[in-house]
């Protein structure tokens, strides 16, 4: 049954997988180590590698065609139904809810409704204007955009939902 080729065979191809996963663990191991850097108390922990991957943190948001070429063609009554998820929240008819009426929004002042009590966090960002870009960043993740806001919404990750929903903010007046 077992002649001594077999053998052999066996053992070796045992040993070399058992080197692989011995030098693959230490490669693992000294390239993703991430102990606590020395002489700072334990309490940083060092970054041993970092992966560069070419991508930039917004990468996921600049990937296809940019916004605005989605904007000029988008859908003003496809967004009307894309602005059913704010409607639980904005009213259109200059009286506000949960949030702010949003008549107008678009080249409105941030935070300028009056009767609204908005946040610091957005109070604070007054001085900025409304515009479909800027609008297309907020939406895309209201909390990242405007840290500390009060609009708990997630944001709306197509970038076709938002230029379509730009495009219907943009009716109201
Ligand atoms: C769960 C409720 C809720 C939902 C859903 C919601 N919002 Fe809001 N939104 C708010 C609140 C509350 C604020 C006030 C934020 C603050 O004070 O920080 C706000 C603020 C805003 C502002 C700033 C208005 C201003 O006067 O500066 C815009 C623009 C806006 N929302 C757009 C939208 C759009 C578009 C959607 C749907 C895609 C949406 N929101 C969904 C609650 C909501």
């Amino acid at each position: 049954m077992f002649d001594t080729m077999t053998l052999t065979k066996a053992v070796s191809a045992l040993c070399g997988s058992l080197l692989v996963y011995l030098f693959a663990t230490w490669a693992a191991d000294s390239l993703y180590h991430t102990g606590p850097a020395a002489g700072h108390g334990g309490e940083e922990v060092a970054q041993a590698y970092t992966i560069d991957t070419g991508a930039t943190e917004v990468a996921a948001v600049e990937e296809g065609p940019p916004f605005a070429e989605v904007l000029a063609a988008a859908d003003a009554a496809a967004g009307e139904k894309v602005f059913g998820k704010c409607k639980a929240c904005h009213k259109i008819d200059g009286s506000n809810g949960t949030g702010p009426h949003l008549n107008g929004v678009i080249g409105r002042n941030h935070a300028v409704v009056e009767g609204f009590g908005y946040s610091e966090a957005i109070l604070a960002t007054a001085a900025d204007v409304w515009g479909a870009e800027s609008m297309n960043e907020f939406l895309t993740n209201p909390k990242a955009y405007i840290p500390g806001t009060k609009m708990a919404f997630a944001g709306l990750p197509k970038i076709q939902d938002r230029a379509n929903v730009i495009a219907y903010l943009t009716t109201l007046k």
